[in-house]
């Protein structure tokens, strides 16, 4: 009865991680072709389009999480509006994801 329940509550476990949002690959799929594959636009879209590099601390600095949120659902000039196209879980992981470009050395 007790390796049941274990059982079940791994079941559950393992459909967690299969459902989880995974903003790398989410990131790389909407987002690299004008930001760069390292946030720092570094593509010749990014050039083109002047997109910010996300790796300067100064721009880090600058933007709120909010702010971030904001732009990837509005999009800012060139850029497209991901409100319908992503949920609001796959945006909030790629606000993460452009916050970790802040972190790289
Ligand atoms: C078609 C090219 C393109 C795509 C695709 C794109 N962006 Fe952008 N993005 C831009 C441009 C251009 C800007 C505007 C730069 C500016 O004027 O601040 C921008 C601005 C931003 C900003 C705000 C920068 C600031 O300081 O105002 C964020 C955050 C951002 N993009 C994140 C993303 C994320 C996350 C994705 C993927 C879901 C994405 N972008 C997809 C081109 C793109």
């Amino acid at each position: 009865m007790k390796t049941r329940i274990w059982l079940g509550v791994m079941l559950l476990m393992c459909g967690g991680l299969v459902r989880a949002v995974d903003g790398p690959a989410l990131y790389e799929t909407h987002c690299a072709k004008c930001h760069g594959a390292t946030g720092q636009a570094d593509s010749w879209r990014g050039y083109l389009f002047f997109s910010r590099d996300f790796s300067s601390a100064k721009w880090q600095a600058a933007r709120t999480d909010e702010e971030i949120l904001e732009k990837i659902e509005q999009g800012p000039r060139i850029m497209p509006p991901y409100k319908d196209k992503l949920s609001a879980e796959e945006r909030a992981a790629l606000v993460k994801v452009v916050r970790s470009f802040g972190r790289q050395p």
